[in-house]
């Protein structure tokens, strides 16, 4: 039987890109997202369409039990994981005061437990079929210290650096990690209008989803460790090391302002 990518986050954004760029290379997929989030529909579009085979699980990922759900039901189906993508996200919603305190826990779930205890679950399924790999999403807010971007910035510094970490000691087993940190990506309705209100560099920077999801799915392919995608993400992140914090500070505050007081 054909080893199968399970993508968290898969009905929309990155995740969905990701899924049809998974199955255009001929991989078999394992599907994740809330309920009636339009996985059904996906699932059927990229059978029929793509020619692969597609398993969908409709679960909240902000609940402990989700993880060991995903892992019961591919032992049950026999189901054998190549690679591992862990998108699923809850994005930055304002500033730390004015955050809903369940907000903020679902992030710290969504972003941070389930990406590290769905690896934990998976890490036999995916030894037993190495060479294989992981690709976890983390963010370029996870190198700076933005405002309205504290948690969401807290728990993607959290993958970063766990990811880094792990793929040290999973070398051995052939089982890679790969870390993707995009800059802006045009997914929701929401980021796609910030991103326009932004400065000309900031809005050069930002990705399509279906671009990123090519460089992501190479990178991981290639067994690469991080890779930040796009020309101008790369430049500052150079930008970064070289700049004065005092410099960094007012450019980052800049941008901030721009957008609208509720996001
Ligand atoms: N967009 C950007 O600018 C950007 C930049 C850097 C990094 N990223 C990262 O890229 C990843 C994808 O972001 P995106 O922009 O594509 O976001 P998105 O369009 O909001 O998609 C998020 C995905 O995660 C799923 N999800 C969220 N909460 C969930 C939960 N509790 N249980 C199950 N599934 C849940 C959503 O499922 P439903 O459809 O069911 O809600 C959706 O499939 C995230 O990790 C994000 O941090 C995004």
């Amino acid at each position: 039987m054909k080893p199968y990518a399970l993508i968290t986050g898969a009905s929309q954004g990155f995740g969905k890109a990701m899924a049809l760029e998974f199955a255009q290379r001929n991989m078999n997929l394992v599907l994740v997202a809330l309920p009636n989030s339009g996985l059904s529909e996906l699932s059927i579009f990229i059978k029929q369409i793509l020619i692969v085979d597609v398993h969908y699980l409709e679960l909240d990922l902000s609940s402990i039990e989700s993880s060991y759900k995903i892992s019961s039901y591919l032992e049950n189906n026999n189901l054998s994981i190549k690679y591992l993508v862990n998108n699923a996200g809850v994005l930055s919603r304002g500033f730390f005061t004015e955050l809903d305190d369940n907000y903020i826990l679902k992030q710290i779930e969504v972003n941070v437990t389930t990406p590290t205890l769905l690896t934990k679950l998976l890490l036999n399924n995916l030894r037993n079929n190495a060479p294989s790999g992981i690709l976890n999403i983390s963010s370029m807010a996870s190198f700076f210290a933005l405002p309205k971007k504290q948690v969401y910035g807290g728990t993607k510094a959290y993958l970063t650096s766990f990811s880094r970490s792990l793929a040290k000691e999973l070398k051995q087993d052939g089982v890679s990690v790969t870390i993707i940190c995009p800059g802006g990506l045009n997914t929701t309705t929401r980021l796609c209008y910030q991103n326009r209100l932004m400065g000309w560099i900031t809005r050069q920077s930002v990705l399509n989803p279906e671009d990123a999801a090519t460089i992501a799915v190479d990178a991981l392919l290639k067994r690469k460790t991080m890779v930040v995608p796009g020309f101008i993400n790369k430049c500052l992140m150079i930008l970064d090391k070289l700049l004065p914090e005092i410099i960094k500070d007012k450019l980052a505050e800049r941008e901030i302002n721009k957008l609208p007081a509720s996001t």
